[in-house]
């Protein structure tokens, strides 16, 4: 079962350093090749039919790197916008970038404002990129902005205030049905927190550069084959239930 406006996976892209420090190479090249896995996963994407994908590119705790690696990480995001936005416009590929963007260089925003702005047409798959991106942000700022529209000196109930934020929260690109994470680790890492609450995970030890079209084949797979209960009961439990009433 799946999301009524279609399949949302949603990617923690992990693994780039160590990839290529196993290599003997530079985390940037890493950083390389986990753009080009990203150009084979959207490819694939669109194939499987998946309607929305999100993926993890810059999380704001990643300011925290090393100058050189943020520079370099944010020259692939420029590069990627610049150079693909014609390709995933052919593609019907509607990109979209969440997350902060008053701490983006101005030759970011605006590689950013032309791909949205290129792509905005497309149908086919909705790719959702998130750079200085932190949900707990997302959340904070939601929040905020649903308090003030509700312009009532009255402090709001959670009933009151849960569906508004929920509605601000997956505007853009709804409640996540899969989240992949790669790389080995087991965390969310303050990745779409309130979207993904009745999201399926999935880990995998490998490192995202090696990510390729039947590790997202497979993954759609393993989603599939499990149970979503939101919370229910299994669906074979319900007829035993049903038919024993
Ligand atoms: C995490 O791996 C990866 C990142 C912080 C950067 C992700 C960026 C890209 C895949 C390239 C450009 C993206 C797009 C959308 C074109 P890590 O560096 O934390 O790996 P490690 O855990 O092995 O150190």
């Amino acid at each position: 079962m799946q999301s009524r406006e279609g399949l949302h996976v949603a990617i923690i892209m992990d693994g780039n350093g160590r990839w290529a420090m196993r290599r003997g190479l530079p985390r940037i090249a890493g950083h390389r090749a986990g753009a080009a896995a990203v150009r084979r996963v959207v490819e694939r994407a669109l194939d499987l039919g998946i309607a929305r994908l999100t993926l993890y590119a810059f999380s704001s705790d990643n300011w925290s790197r090393p100058p050189a690696e943020v520079q370099s990480i944010f020259w692939l995001l420029r590069a990627f916008l610049r150079l693909e936005a014609e390709k995933l416009r052919e593609r019907g590929v509607r990109l979209r970038v969440i997350g902060r963007r008053d701490r983006l260089s101005n030759p970011v925003l605006k590689e950013i404002d032309r791909a949205e702005s290129a792509t905005a047409a497309g149908s086919n798959l909705h790719l959702c990129i998130a750079i200085d991106y932190s949900s707990r942000d997302a959340i904070a700022r939601a929040a905020a902005q649903v308090t003030a529209t509700l312009a009532s000196s009255k402090v709001p109930s959670p009933d009151e205030i849960r569906p508004l934020l929920a509605q601000s929260l997956t505007m853009e690109h709804g409640e996540v049905d899969l989240l992949i994470r790669t790389g080995g680790e087991k965390r969310l890492s303050d990745f779409l927190l309130w979207e993904s609450a009745y999201a399926e995970l999935l880990f995998t030890d490998r490192m995202w550069p090696e990510f390729d079209e039947t590790d997202l084949t497979v993954a759609l797979e393993e989603f599939r084959s499990r149970e979503r209960r939101f919370g229910g009961v299994p669906a074979a439990t319900l007829q035993s239930v049903i038919s024993t009433a």
